[in-house]
């Protein structure tokens, strides 16, 4: 398949919101920029339209979606009840990086909502996003525009690279705002439910709906240690391993000293090294790549998907993570970083 790239400008960007628009309502895949990750879309209702995102992410059809809608009216026909913590947490963070989850009115196709009976939904905030959904009659299914297993994209040239000539249409704005996926809450449940940490932490949830619980999938000791835990992983994407440079990735925790050491006296050319800024003169050998500076967070959420990319450019042949957990308030980047990992995360003594 040809797929038109379509670079953003203000100047031409009115026309490729009317050429994309037409494309979702003939069924066709897009991919645009959100605030958080890349996603490509799909017209949500039409389950055509979602098989084609499953097969053009190589994603198991099990995995449901997310609904994005451009106005939070658009809602309400796709669920059976809004409960008032989802009113409150969508007066909070709407439009903005927050998913929902409610349960499925019958209007929404099993195969978007991957067999379940509820449904996510999610109102970005990101201008082209925005634009480009409130324009549509239709929410729109998107993952995140990545093939599956593959680190999320957060510029258009990931996107380029995982998806061209996959799909119909790329809407290129260069690097997103924030660099990782939304904050997934459950609200069929209450009190509600974390099912993946995202830039919106979960202390800002609950001063907005008081007790949330942490799904068991969600694996950080940052996050569990002062959470109750409920019983069964519910998000279905969670089991998978995810976000996965080539090269097996391995976290090391410890004194910042001790760590440097241990992974300086294995690491060889061909050893990859994901650090932060600071520590970037402590590593003499290897293909040393810093997410950011651990002063500034933000840096380390924006880049940590391009770094893990950027290894599988350089044939590393495995990969040293320093331990992220100090400089992650969120709990988004070690989450991320855990599952790149496979979950291997050792003491600098274990190494
Ligand atoms: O920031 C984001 O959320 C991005 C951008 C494109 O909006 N989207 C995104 O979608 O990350 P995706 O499909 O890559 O991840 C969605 C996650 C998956 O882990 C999926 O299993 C979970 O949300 N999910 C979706 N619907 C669900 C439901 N009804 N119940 C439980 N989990 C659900
Ligand atoms: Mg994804």
């Amino acid at each position: 398949m040809n797929t038109r790239i379509y670079k953003v400008t203000p100047e031409a960007l009115p026309d490729i919101l009317t050429a994309c628009r037409d494309l979702l309502s003939r069924g066709e895949l897009v991919a645009f920029p959100t605030e958080t990750v890349y996603g490509l879309g799909g017209n949500g209702l039409d389950q055509e339209a979602a098989r084609k995102i499953y097969e053009a992410k190589g994603r198991p059809s099990d995995n449901p979606l997310i609904l994005h809608i451009g106005k939070k009216e658009m809602l309400y026909p796709y669920v059976t009840e809004v409960p008032e913590k989802a009113e409150r947490l969508m007066e909070a963070f709407w439009p903005g990086p927050l998913t929902i989850i409610l349960n499925k009115a019958p209007s929404v196709p099993y195969t978007t909502s991957g067999g379940l009976d509820t449904i996510a939904f999610r109102f970005p905030s990101h201008p082209v996003a925005n634009a480009l959904l409130k324009g549509l009659e239709f929410p729109v299914a998107a993952p995140s525009a990545n093939l599956s297993g593959r680190p999320s994209t957060t510029r258009g040239s990931h996107v380029i690279e995982d998806l061209d000539g996959r799909i119909a249409a790329i809407i290129d704005d260069g690097d997103v705002p924030i660099g990782v996926e939304s904050t997934i809450v459950d609200l069929t449940q209450d009190p509600p439910v974390l099912l993946r940490p995202g830039f919106i932490s979960l202390e800002e949830l609950k001063k907005v709906v008081g007790e949330v619980l942490v799904d068991p999938a969600v694996q950080n000791q940052n996050i569990i240690s002062h959470s109750q835990v409920v019983d069964h992983p519910k998000a279905p994407g969670m089991k998978y391993r995810h976000y996965a440079p080539k090269a097996p990735v391995t976290i090391v925790s410890g004194p910042e000293d001790k760590v440097a050491e241990a992974i300086r006296n294995r690491a060889d050319a061909s050893t990859g090294i994901l650090t932060v800024d600071e520590h970037v003169k402590a590593y003499p050998e290897g293909v040393v790549l810093s997410v950011g500076s651990s002063k500034a967070p933000e840096t380390i959420i924006h880049n940590l998907f391009d770094v893990l990319r950027r290894f599988d450019e350089t044939g590393v042949h495995k990969i040293y993570a320093e331990d992220l957990t100090k400089e992650d308030s969120t709990g988004a980047v070690m989450n991320r970083l855990l599952k790149s990992a496979g979950g291997n995360f050792v003491l600098w003594d274990e190494l």
